[in-house]
């Protein structure tokens, strides 16, 4: 399928994981790609994937907790392709702790690159897709921000907040033909929870290998997803067989949120 012709994608978070598996996904299906992260060799790497689909991509610094950055990477994308079709804000961190040991610094770095990150590219983008008449936003909160465990107050409040974000953002855009939507992942085969099966181990005294067996156990398919059944689900909301598709936070979780 090629169903991204001549459009631009943004991605946050594109070196790694989620995001990357959209961006790839994106450049395969035939759209330009502006991919955005922190981390300089992982993003210009992700950026060189893309444009072996015959693509052009463009790597660029960007924290999303930057205003700046945020506005700089969007001037850029108008500047080189004049549009912007497809946003995903996929750039995100996990920290958790027990909620008396939360520090304020953690709690605050978390909401920052999580919520207010997903809000400034949400801002940055809104206007231009309003002129457009047409865009699709796609921001990845989380199943925790739907349901909640222990020990993981932070990430779940940015995840809610994301749901939040984005039906504000869906009613914003809606007479303008352009929608928003949130994706809601269930445990997925990336660095993040690589980092976060050694945290929680360490505090259970488990391997994290063990950890890792567990969770895929209490998925009802009994397994984590790959990136790309995130990146799936995330150019169907992108496409045009979801226009009438807004405000929705929809899990991709093996079935882990209705169980
Ligand atoms: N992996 C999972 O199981 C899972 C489940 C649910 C939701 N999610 C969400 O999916 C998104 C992607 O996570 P992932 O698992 O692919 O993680 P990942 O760690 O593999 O990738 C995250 C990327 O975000 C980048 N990033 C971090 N802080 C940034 C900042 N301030 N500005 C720009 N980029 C920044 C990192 O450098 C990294 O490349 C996150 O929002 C995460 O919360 C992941």
């Amino acid at each position: 399928m090629k169903r991204f012709v001549g459009q631009v994608a943004v991605i946050t978070g594109a070196g790694s994981g989620i995001g990357k598996a959209c961006a790839l996904r994106f450049a395969q299906e035939g759209a330009n790609v502006l991919c955005l992260d922190v981390n300089d060799s992982a993003n210009e790497a992700a950026a060189q994937e893309c444009r072996q689909h015959g693509v052009e991509a463009l790597a660029m610094h960007c924290d999303v907790t930057r205003e700046e950055d945020i506005e700089r990477a969007v001037q850029t994308a108008m500047d080189r392709w004049g549009r912007i079709d497809i946003l995903v804000a996929a750039a995100g961190i996990y920290r958790g702790a027990p909620l008396a040991e939360v520090p304020l610094k953690q709690w605050q770095l978390v909401i920052d690159i999580n919520l207010t990150g997903v809000f400034l590219s949400n801002r940055a983008v809104a206007p231009i897709m309003m002129k457009q008449r047409s865009g699709s936003i796609i921001n990845i909160s989380s199943m925790a921000g739907k349901t909640s465990w222990p020990a993981s107050a932070e990430y779940s409040a940015s995840k809610s907040g994301v749901i939040g974000l984005t039906r504000s953002v869906a009613m914003e855009l809606a007479p303008y033909g352009a929608t928003a939507n949130a994706v809601c992942p269930g445990n997925t085969r990336t660095e993040m929870v690589e980092h976060v099966a050694a945290t929680i181990a360490a505090r259970e005294g488990i391997t994290p290998e063990e950890w890792l067996s567990q969770r895929a156990k209490d998925c009802p398919m009994g397994r984590f997803a790959e990136p790309w059944e995130i990146a799936g689900v995330v150019a169907f909301l992108a496409s045009e067989d979801s226009r009438y598709l807004t405000g929705q936070a929809i899990e991709v979780d093996g079935g882990m949120v209705m169980s």
